[in-house]
């Protein structure tokens, strides 16, 4: 705990209050890693003696691998990490540690803290959704995503589709939260390092080696921005957000498509739980627990949003209250799409129990309306018309395609027999080819599309992991390292 002038130590629940450590140990090789890259800089510069800063480098580097093998706790009494790694480094190499603080403060240090951290956990998010994506497009691939189902709207029946289309749909969800993970990732360009408290520094600093040293494009261009932008942690939770409604959505139809009555989706035994009360059960609880998610997921967005609101520019405390919205929605978001993954993975889809032939359930009425359209009536009026038959006495609650056929022509009229003729029900979904439909070709075009992106997506994530462990092992080179870089290079 920082006391300096004052005689008198924090009151005790003030500093429980203040203090961040356990959520902090999410920001611990953020925390290293940004020190190394001071340390290295003053060294370069000729702030601190080079043998002063290859120490600190050295400790650094020990302290990495104590946390490592969980060897490194952090003491609530210190605060939080920036105070917790400077006293343990202090404890162990004495004067030395005491000069790593020059020139920073814990201000640039958690807005660093915070991208370094935020960069890893979208990489990781996008790999995890890059797996879900998989696990639906191959449930979608499979012989149950040729079975056509009745589709919904309003959960009435309306018009058949396959069971590839809606399960391609739910993947290309997932895959837009991965794109949009992504695109959030690559703005994560300006390091706040060197900013200080608020306002930079007399000293001779080289921030665009810090920057570059921790994988950034460039040092921020304001140091009062720097200090209380987390407009990177808003973004982020307002993905996952959105992440938490589609799968909401997703678990939601699987909820619904256990139901005996529906019967569409069997979940695998691991993904379901049994009744104490009532030994036939087999409840959907995990798809509910996703289901339920959202609630917090849109929580933490607002709560952290409503924390900024109104905040004067340059460090605030109230800003510390906005990283365990960040960490924990990040965990949950883990943890949804490690369920979600391998509940889709091990699903049997069903074709479902076919639809009672009533007026309400005539799917094929669509067709019927725009084979009258086609012959010139008027689109209202065709509406309208095949209404009133399919409620009328004479098909007494009988499918279209089970009418005899002078029925039909008698109301019909204006159509011949090959218009009146209707494909058997798993085929009606093919009558639809508009790009984007529900034929076949359309879902094969949706798949393509989906396998392209995602496949573009795992290449970008990948690269940007090799370039950020190049970065790393940069540190690890003999020190000091050669003086001369190009200082705006980033890849
Ligand atoms: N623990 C603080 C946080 O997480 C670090 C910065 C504290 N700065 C200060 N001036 N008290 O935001």
């Amino acid at each position: 705990m920082l006391r300096g002038r004052f005689s008198r130590p924090l009151d005790r629940a003030a500093l429980a209050l203040s203090e961040s450590t356990a959520e902090d140990r999410r920001l611990i090789r953020a925390d290293l890693w940004g020190s190394r890259a001071h340390a290295r800089m003053l060294g370069e510069v000729g702030l601190l003696p080079v043998p002063s800063a290859r120490r600190l480098d050295r400790g650094l580097a020990a302290l990495e691998r104590a946390v490592a093998a969980g060897r490194f706790r952090l003491d609530p009494r210190l605060e939080d990490v920036h105070l917790n790694v400077e006293s343990e480094l202090t404890r162990r190499l004495g004067e030395d540690g005491e000069r790593l603080h020059t020139g920073r403060s814990r201000n640039d240090q958690v807005a660093t803290d915070l991208l370094v951290y935020l960069r890893e956990a979208l990489l990781d998010l996008e790999e995890r959704l890059g797996g879900l994506v998989g696990a639906l497009l191959a449930a979608s691939t499979g012989p149950a995503g040729r079975a056509s189902v009745v589709g919904w709207t309003h959960l009435q029946p309306a018009q058949r589709v396959y069971v590839g289309q809606i399960l391609g749909t739910h993947a290309l969800r997932f895959l837009r939260d991965a794109e949009r993970l992504r695109s959030i990732r690559e703005r994560l360009t300006d390091c706040p390092l060197g900013s200080g408290a608020l306002a930079g520094s007399s000293l001779p600093l080289d921030r665009a080696r810090t920057a570059q040293l921790l994988g950034f494009a460039r040092p921020s261009p304001s140091s009062l921005d720097a200090v209380s932008d987390r407009d990177a942690s808003v973004e982020a939770l307002a993905a996952l957000a959105l992440f938490s409604v589609h799968a909401s959505g997703l678990a939601e139809e699987l909820v619904l498509g256990a139901m005996p009555e529906v019967g569409r989706v069997r979940l695998a035994d691991p993904f379901v739980t049994t009744s104490s009360l009532m030994p036939h059960k087999r409840n959907p609880d995990l798809a509910e627990l996703i289901r339920a998610e959202a609630a917090p997921a849109l929580g933490r967005l607002t709560a952290h949003l409503a924390m900024l609101k109104g905040l004067p520019l340059a460090y605030n405390r109230d800003l510390q209250v906005g990283k365990p919205l960040l960490f924990e929605g990040v965990a949950r978001a883990q943890l949804v799409l490690d369920v979600l993954t391998p509940m889709i993975a091990t699903a049997t889809f069903l074709p479902g129990r076919p639809a009672a032939p009533r007026p309400d359930a005539e799917t094929s009425s669509v067709e019927l309306v725009d084979r009258l359209v086609a012959r010139g009536v008027p689109f209202r009026a065709a509406h309208g018309r095949v209404a009133k038959f399919l409620a009328g006495p004479s098909v007494a609650g009988r499918a279209l395609r089970a009418l005899p056929r002078d029925l039909l022509s008698g109301a019909f009229p204006e159509l011949g027999p090959e218009e009146l003729a209707f494909p058997p029900e798993e085929e009606e979904a093919e009558l639809r080819t508009t790009p984007g439909g529900s034929s076949r070709r359309a879902v094969e075009r949706l798949v393509a599309e989906i396998r392209r992106r995602r496949g573009a997506s795992r290449r970008a994530l990948f690269a940007e992991r090799r370039r950020l462990a190049r970065w790393r092992r940069a540190l690890d080179r003999p020190f000091p390292p050669v003086r001369r870089y190009r200082s705006q290079a980033h890849k």
